[in-house]
């Protein structure tokens, strides 16, 4: 479950990188726990995706960071970020040698449609920033916030895409893992 505080309002420049800040450092968590989550099923290369997503995120963060200091003159801090509670599922207490088929698919789907749900909601709130900084005639700021927007339109896509994909094969277990073992561990 993904909690998230954002609702959408006129803010000053300040309030939009606060803003941003916290949905930064969320998505930080979110893609850590999705990497710990499909590692305990044995999906490695579902982890390293997210683990990959992980450090393009921390990178970007912190160019957020450096850009509002170099071009705004103060710093930006994360004030109340989204908590980000996905490993609370019960069945993820098990053991994972005890996990059924079922258990798996159950753990699988839900970390992709969390996965895609955190995005959706990530591209509502990155492009909300975006003409909020149109609003306040913060033009070139906006034009740097936009590399967000397209950032998160991209991995939607690619989210939706894994999980349609997996949904087409009935989240056929044989066939996903068949396809994960043609990767390097
Ligand atoms: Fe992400």
């Amino acid at each position: 479950m993904v909690a998230s505080n954002y609702e959408r309002t006129i803010m000053t420049i300040h309030e939009i990188f606060t803003t941003l800040a916290n949905r930064m450092v969320g998505a930080i968590m979110i893609h850590t726990q999705l990497a710990q989550l499909f590692a305990y099923v044995d999906l490695m290369p579902d982890a390293r995706r997210q683990e990959s997503q992980l450090q393009e995120e921390t990178h970007g963060y912190s160019e957020l960071n450096k850009y509002y200091t170099q071009h705004h003159h103060s710093i930006v801090i994360s004030d109340d970020p989204p908590q980000i509670d996905i490993l609370n599922m019960g069945i993820l207490k098990k053991p994972n040698y005890e996990l059924s088929p079922d258990d798996k698919v159950r753990i699988i789907k839900y970390g992709i449609n969390e996965w895609v749900e955190w995005e959706r909601q990530s591209k509502i709130i990155y492009e909300d920033a975006y003409k909020n900084l149109i609003d306040i005639s913060e033009v070139a700021t906006a034009d740097f916030v936009s590399r967000y927007v397209r950032d998160v339109d991209q991995e939607l896509g690619d989210a939706e895409r894994l999980y349609r994909v997996r949904d087409a094969i009935d989240w056929d277990l044989p066939t996903i893992y068949d396809k994960q073992a043609r990767f390097k561990k």
